[in-house]
């Protein structure tokens, strides 16, 4: 991916981190997609006083894009704190993504820190044995 195209990607989820809902951690946290028809998808974390039903912005990002119907998306990127570290997704996210990303082996997964540094993995990098799809079709 060209690095003009990741700026813009890390511009994206950093606007997403402002909607961040985060009145109980305070950790606030911003994700864009790039779906696979061209759009780009932001989200934020959105917590909840019932702690356990907090949703984290890369799903907020990759739900938003499905709900706009397209299931596939080409990269995505997650911004929280001041190094790339802060923002590496959870597990939830992780198994989601691999059920989204267009190929799990050449998706990048762009870990933003607020200072622009940023590092790059594939989606299976990050997750290697999803549960797939295909395992409920034996
Ligand atoms: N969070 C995310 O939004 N994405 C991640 O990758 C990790 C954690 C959120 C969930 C919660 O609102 C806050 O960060 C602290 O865990």
């Amino acid at each position: 991916m060209e690095e003009k195209k990741i700026r813009q990607l890390i511009d994206a989820a950093r606007a997403g981190r402002e909607m961040a809902y985060a009145p109980y951690s305070g950790f606030a946290v911003g994700a864009a997609v790039l779906g696979c028809d061209g759009k780009v998808y932001t989200g934020c974390n959105i917590e909840n006083a019932s702690y356990g039903l907090t949703v984290c912005a890369e799903r907020t990002a990759m739900f938003k894009m499905v709900s706009e119907g397209c299931t596939k998306f080409a990269a995505l990127c997650v911004i929280a704190g001041e190094t790339p570290a802060d923002s590496t997704p959870c597990g939830s996210c992780r198994q989601v993504m691999s059920e989204f990303a267009e190929d799990v082996r050449t998706v990048p997964v762009i870990l933003a820190g607020r200072n622009g540094e940023y590092e790059v993995h594939t989606v299976l990098e990050l997750y290697p044995a999803p549960f797939m799809k295909f395992e409920l079709e034996q």
